[in-house]
């Protein structure tokens, strides 16, 4: 009787899916995926594979079928997903707060500039008909007015989402992570991530490394093998060189929003 009473204890209780505790909400090719696959590393990090797109495409399907999205966990594992279009969706905050009013959110930003080159790469390479970004841009020729109506340059006015989701969340429930360091500091960036996620820094800068002429960092999952994991393909494209008068007209219009995006931060991120 007592070996089995004492076996009792190392019985683990099985793994099931959870709805998450924390949501990678944004923003498009801020870097989302390197940031999902560096808190991957984290030993009590469990993902989503692919975007589950709930809150925006599939909301109708209810939670249950957003939990079979979800991998198995122990009970003191954290489950994350990524759907960076949630940051943009304007019936996505209230459906949270709907699921889980304490849940942490993760937004990771960058230059609404590089941004919107970066978003626009990306849709050039899967629709090569698609004009020149000059041309979607600006809604006359000679460059002047910008087109606020195209998703490429709206998604980047960062000032005008997060009010929407300082509806329902407080700002400190709200993690920002820089883009630009995610690049040129993983590890400060994700020891941040981490404490606001209330995870051990276990994620640390024997993680990383840089491979070959690769700009990016890399990540070494495992310290005791050799292999060398770098997010090649599909990130880090080649941008198109846009005239120097065009960036200027770019900058110039985001300039009140970032002032206005750092002011409800707290945060300068210097773009
Ligand atoms: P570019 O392809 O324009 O360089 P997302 O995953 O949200 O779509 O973001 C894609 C962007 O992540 C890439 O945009 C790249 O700049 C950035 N990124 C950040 N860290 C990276 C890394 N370690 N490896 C590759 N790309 C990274």
């Amino acid at each position: 009787g007592q070996v089995l009473s004492t076996r009792k204890h190392f019985i683990p209780k099985p793994k099931v899916k959870r709805l998450p505790q924390a949501i990678i909400i944004g923003v498009k090719k801020g870097g989302t995926r390197a940031l999902l696959e560096f808190l991957k590393v984290h030993p009590k990090v469990k993902a989503a594979g692919p975007e589950p797109h709930f809150f925006d495409n599939f909301y109708s399907r209810g939670f249950e079928w957003y939990r079979n999205q979800m991998p198995n966990t122990a009970e003191d594992e954290l489950t994350v997903e990524k759907t960076p279009r949630y940051f943009v969706s304007k019936e996505v905050p209230g459906r949270i707060y709907k699921m889980n009013k304490d849940i942490k959110l993760i937004v990771v930003v960058r230059d609404p500039v590089t941004r919107a080159i970066s978003d626009y790469t990306q849709s050039i390479l899967k629709w090569p008909k698609m004009p020149p970004f000059e041309e979607k841009a600006f809604i006359d020729n000679s460059s002047c007015v910008v087109n606020t109506t195209w998703s490429k340059l709206r998604i980047g006015v960062y000032a005008k989402h997060l009010k929407k989701w300082l509806k329902y969340f407080p700002l400190n429930q709200i993690h920002f992570v820089n883009g630009e360091k995610l690049i040129s500091n993983p590890v400060d960036e994700m020891y941040k991530v981490q404490d606001f996620l209330g995870l051990q820094r276990l994620v640390t800068d024997s993680h990383f490394t840089f491979k070959g002429s690769w700009d990016f960092p890399c990540l070494k999952k495992d310290i005791k093998s050799d292999h060398i994991h770098c997010l090649r393909r599909n990130k880090g494209r080649q941008h198109p060189n846009l005239k120097p008068e065009v960036l200027k007209r770019l900058r110039e219009f985001y300039k009140p929003f970032n002032l206005k995006f750092y002011q409800m931060t707290g945060i300068d991120f210097g773009w």
